[in-house]
């Protein structure tokens, strides 16, 4: 397999949006690809057999200043062709971000939702120790409700935003 961040080519816009929207429950704009891709393109990761070019699998994701006093780290979207499912792709695909959130941007937690009837997300996710926070009634589209999960990563992540200090003071 390959793994490779988003080369930033329209073509490779396309493959992605496409994907995802074929696979996921919630439709979202091209204004939000556009948002996440643009913004944050280290933060996609793609993955494509080694003897064909098709994409198999993306992970979108961003990182961003939470309540001003934690930085972060979200992912936004997760999607493995059905083909090639069960082979530990989607966990790599995470495992690779997370890595990456931590190199580049020392997050202190990383953060995502997904419907409370995904159990092989909650499963694939808790297996990498997110922990449900949270559930958001009818937080989707199509009216089912969602879990927010976090990773905690630094001591930060385990303190009430009240008695943490704003970031860069
Ligand atoms: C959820 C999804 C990304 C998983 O991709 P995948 O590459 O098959 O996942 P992995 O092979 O890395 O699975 C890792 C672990 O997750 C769990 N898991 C994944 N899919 C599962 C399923 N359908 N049922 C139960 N557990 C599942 C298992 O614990 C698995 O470990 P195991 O194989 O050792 O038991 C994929 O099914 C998908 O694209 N679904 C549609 C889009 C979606 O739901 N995205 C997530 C929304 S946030």
């Amino acid at each position: 397999m390959n793994f490779s961040t988003f080369n930033q080519t329209a073509e490779e816009f396309e493959e992605i949006s496409a994907l995802i929207s074929s696979h996921l429950s919630e439709p979202y704009s091209i204004y939000v690809y556009w948002f996440f891709l643009n913004t944050w393109p280290e933060y996609c990761i793609t993955v494509r057999l080694e003897n064909d070019p098709k994409l198999v699998g993306v992970i979108i994701s961003k990182v961003e200043k939470h309540r001003d006093v934690r930085l972060r780290g979200y992912i936004g979207m997760l999607v493995i062709d059905p083909v090639h499912r069960g082979k530990g792709l989607a966990s790599k695909l995470v495992e690779m971000t997370i890595e990456r959130m931590i190199q580049i941007d020392n997050v202190d937690e990383i953060s995502l939702e997904t419907e409370v009837i995904n159990k092989g997300a909650l499963k694939l996710y808790e297996s990498l120790g997110f922990m449900r926070t949270k559930r958001l009634y009818r937080y989707y589209l199509n009216t089912h409700d969602a879990f927010r999960l976090i990773l905690p990563i630094t001591e930060k992540s385990m303190k009430r935003v009240a008695f943490l200090p704003a970031l860069g003071t």
